[in-house]
């Protein structure tokens, strides 16, 4: 059986080093990474709205009451690979640097799911979130959390699911109340939920969110980017990083390299043939990109 201490992943404090390095590192996110910095800032510091509001109209306008009474909800969307758990629990550490503050990540464990047994979702999500509102209560409006339910398909699908079990959709229920609860609070929590597919997603979730960001495989000039970076130091030449983005498009098969593929499987085959005896070439990036096809996209997946 699922206990309290299962039902999180390893707290993430932020500051942190390896958290800022892992958000520079993302390439091609710059679009939602600015918007998404905006939209976080508010719900994790409402306080800064308004300051705006009394800087630029000397008052608090009653606007900024429908923006907070928003649920704290952002929704991650897309393809494998692209970078939703990442950014999901990086993007804080700017924000915290920025404001000079602590940001609490909490992740949700897929354990959270729990055996299926009678009631055991919704008793394991309910926990979950009295969890986190009881830590965010004691930390106070300088310490906001950031709450990451990863492929929250798996906790969040959506109700009208014909095959959808009675428990499943009492889970869908737990999660809906924790996030009004959160919002009733204005505690300073975000939670966002990643997930492949956003239309399994529960849509009473979904018309909740204050903001979806889609995330796709990189594009021409993103993989050219990828190379220039992952490969900087090697001397890859304008044509020879052409001629590696032609080779990870979508060819015949329709879809091309997923940013994982290039960063976590091409650049580390490409390194480990090199290795101990010859130099990286754009040859040998070339071998690896052949004996590495990209990730299918999760849609295509039987
Ligand atoms: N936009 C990106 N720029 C650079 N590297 C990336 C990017 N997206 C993903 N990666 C690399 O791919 C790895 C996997 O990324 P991540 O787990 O965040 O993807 P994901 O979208 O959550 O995938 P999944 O849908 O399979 O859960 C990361 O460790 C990172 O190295
Ligand atoms: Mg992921």
């Amino acid at each position: 059986m699922t206990t309290t201490n299962d039902l999180f992943e390893e707290d993430l404090d932020l500051p942190d080093s390896t958290a800022q390095h892992r958000y520079a590192a993302l390439v091609g996110l710059d679009h939602i990474k600015d918007r998404l910095m905006k939209e976080a800032e508010l719900i994790l510091q409402p306080k800064l709205l308004e300051d705006w509001s009394v800087r630029s109209h000397g008052t608090v306008l009653p606007a900024l009451r429908w923006v907070a009474a928003r649920p704290p909800l952002i929704i991650f969307a897309g393809d494998v690979g692209t970078g939703k758990t990442t950014l999901a629990e990086t993007f804080a550490d700017a924000i915290a640097r920025r404001h000079g503050i602590d940001v609490r990540v909490k992740r949700l464990s897929l354990r959270a799911r729990g055996s299926g047994a009678v009631g055991e979702m919704t008793r394991l999500i309910g926990t979950a979130f009295d969890v986190v509102l009881r830590e965010a209560r004691a930390a106070g409006p300088r310490q906001p959390f950031v709450l990451v339910i990863d492929e929250a398909d798996a906790l969040a699908q959506s109700r009208e699911a014909a095959q959808m079990h009675h428990e499943d959709r009492a889970g869908v229920n737990a999660l809906i109340r924790g996030i009004s609860q959160i919002a009733v609070e204005q505690l300073g929590i975000l939670v966002v939920m990643c997930t492949n597919r956003a239309d399994a997603l529960d849509p009473a979730l979904r018309r909740r969110a204050a903001a979806e960001f889609d995330f796709a495989r990189p594009n021409d000039a993103q993989r050219a980017a990828v190379f220039a970076t992952i490969f900087d130091g090697i001397g890859l030449t304008a044509s020879q990083i052409a001629e590696l983005v032609a080779l990870t498009g979508p060819t015949e098969r329709g879809y091309g390299h997923t940013y994982s593929d290039l960063v976590d499987r091409i650049l580390a085959a490409a390194c480990l043939a090199a290795y101990p005896d010859r130099p990286l070439t754009a040859g040998l990036i070339t071998e690896q990109i052949r004996a590495n096809p990209p990730t299918r996209p999760f849609a295509e997946r039987g």
